[in-house]
């Protein structure tokens, strides 16, 4: 049984003052239940404020947006897998679709820091999708494949039960257009039947696959309830700790 994980991509959104409101506030609703895995994602500059808010439940974790793969040098803006590991970070969103269009991250890319997070001891969230023009081109099934197969090269069959992916098509991150469930399931069939080419399918069963992209209260139950979708990467409903506990509870229904 794979337990639901579902993660609150803050973005380039938070100071710490709010980051800490936002705590206090989701403690409150969110009640006791360890059924579903919560990680809270805030940019860089709110994590120790997080950490902070979050004393009397460490239950819930931390995770960071992005890191670099090297361990230290002459790299001016960037942040260390062990700079997170300092900042008591479990988890690292990679290869965000906001990351590959607008920074220029390639799979190579991606999987150097994937590897990199592995070695630190970080769990990385790899985010895979597909643009409009290509779900249009009908070619959901080779990018994904592909970016999958470039991301993940290199890791044990270890190192990939303890990576989650996030299945985020693009057209849906931020637009208000969610997936259909039907869609969305198969999305995270193939991905399910790749990650069993890549590795065995006893592994690719225990990996966890997320969906994101305008996940709200209103869809998350609906959409976590399918097969194949193990919990979800959720942008602009989780800056507000009410919507973001409702989605929690909705992956924690049958
Ligand atoms: P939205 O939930 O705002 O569509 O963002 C999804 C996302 O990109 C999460 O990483």
């Amino acid at each position: 049984m794979r337990k639901k994980i579902v993660a609150a991509n803050w973005k380039m959104n938070m100071t710490q003052g709010e980051a800490s409101a936002f705590v206090g506030t989701f403690l409150l609703e969110i009640g006791e239940s360890r059924d579903v895995e919560v990680v809270l994602v805030p940019p860089f500059t709110a994590i120790a404020a997080v950490n902070a808010a979050l004393e009397h439940a460490q239950h819930i974790k931390v995770g960071a947006q992005n890191m670099h793969w090297e361990r230290s040098g002459a790299f001016t803006g960037e942040i260390s897998p062990a700079m997170l590991r300092d900042l008591f970070v479990r988890y690292v969103v990679l290869g965000h679709s906001e990351r590959r269009t607008l920074f220029g991250e390639t799979d190579e890319i991606v999987n150097r820091k994937v590897r990199a997070a592995h070695e630190a001891m970080l769990r990385p969230i790899l985010c895979v999708g597909e643009s409009l023009e290509q779900r249009e081109r009908g070619d959901v099934e080779k990018v994904l494949s592909t970016q999958l197969r470039g991301s993940l090269a290199g890791l044990s069959a270890r190192e990939l039960q303890e990576t989650v992916i996030a299945y985020e098509p693009v057209w849906a991150i931020g637009t208000g257009k969610t997936a259909t469930a039907e869609q969305a399931q198969e999305a995270h069939a193939f991905i399910r039947q790749v990650l069993g080419e890549i590795s065995e399918e006893a592994t690719a069963d225990k990996i966890r696959i997320q969906y994101g992209g305008s996940v709200k209260p209103d869809n998350a139950r609906t959409l976590m309830s399918q097969p194949d979708i193990d919990g979800a990467l959720v942008g602009g409903a989780s800056l507000d700790p009410r919507s973001f506990a409702l989605i929690v509870q909705g992956a924690g229904e049958k």
